[in-house]
């Protein structure tokens, strides 16, 4: 990742820069002093770049920026516009592993209402700012600032996670992977896209879920997908939205 740099805002002070520093030696990329430099001046001789303000961080390449933000999710806790994840788990507290955490909108939701969620994301800058976002954050919903400090996150791929994950750890396994074909409705996610894995090979991933979940395993996937049919997931079919959740049951007394 040596193509990618670090540094701050134009207005920038001793603090920032040190932080900027420090984070690039944990990274191990080049910290470059910002100066009046423009990003797109500095987008022409490095892929992207991480840049540190005073209370944000973001990371640009080509024409997007990548940041934590809340929009849809607050938007969906306010109008209590449940997505069917919520539904399909039910009411009571459950343990979840959220493989796949992006900017963490479904994480935050779960951890909303009431479970105890941890996030794996594969991608170091994704993990490094929404794990950010996640700690400092402040959200005018108290209750929204409560569910994201509760969530545990890990830089880690997902199937390594899973693999040193004892049988049976969590309730529910979640995987929402970039999806298999362009969602133009969900620019939501439109900056973590030059960021995201999107190498996803489903049978290695649900056979370890299927050991290390005692409850469930909910995917989200675009309609089209063939995964739901390919491993008997339970689809809940959405009209007008162009991906759908599934879930698996786990048979307790079946599995070992
Ligand atoms: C569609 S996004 C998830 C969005 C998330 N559900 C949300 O609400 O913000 C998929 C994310 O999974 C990550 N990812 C893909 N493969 C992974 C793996 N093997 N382990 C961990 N994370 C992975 C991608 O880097 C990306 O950030």
């Amino acid at each position: 990742m040596k193509d990618i740099i670090i540094t701050t805002s134009v207005k920038t002070t001793l603090e920032l820069n040190n932080q900027a520093q420090k984070l690039a030696n944990e990274l191990n990329l080049n910290y470059i002093k910002r100066n009046k430099t423009t990003i797109k001046q500095l987008l022409e001789t490095v892929r992207g770049v991480i840049v540190i303000y005073k209370n944000k961080l973001s990371y640009f390449e080509n024409d997007s920026e990548f940041f934590f933000h809340l929009d849809t999710t607050a938007l969906k806790i306010k109008n209590s516009d449940n997505e069917p994840l919520i539904e399909i788990i039910g009411k009571e507290k459950q343990s979840v592993l959220d493989c796949t955490m992006g900017l963490a909108g479904d994480s935050i939701l779960l951890s909303y209402y009431g479970h105890n969620v941890t996030s794996i994301e594969k991608n170091k800058i994704i993990h490094l700012i929404t794990s950010t976002g996640l700690k400092n954050y402040i959200s005018p919903n108290e209750e929204i600032n409560k569910a994201m400090r509760k969530i545990t996150t890990h830089n880690y791929d997902c199937i390594d996670y899973l693999k040193r994950t004892p049988d049976n750890a969590f309730d529910i396994i979640y995987f929402d992977p970039m999806f298999s074909h362009d969602i133009t409705e969900s620019n939501n996610l439109d900056g973590i896209t030059p960021l995201a894995d999107n190498h996803f090979p489903y049978d290695e991933f649900i056979k370890e879920a299927y050991r290390v979940a005692r409850d469930k395993i909910i995917i989200k996937a675009h309609f089209k997908d063939n995964v739901f049919e390919k491993y008997n997931f339970i689809r809940i079919i959405r009209k007008n939205t162009k991906f759908h959740f599934g879930f698996l049951n786990i048979n307790q007394k079946t599995k070992n």
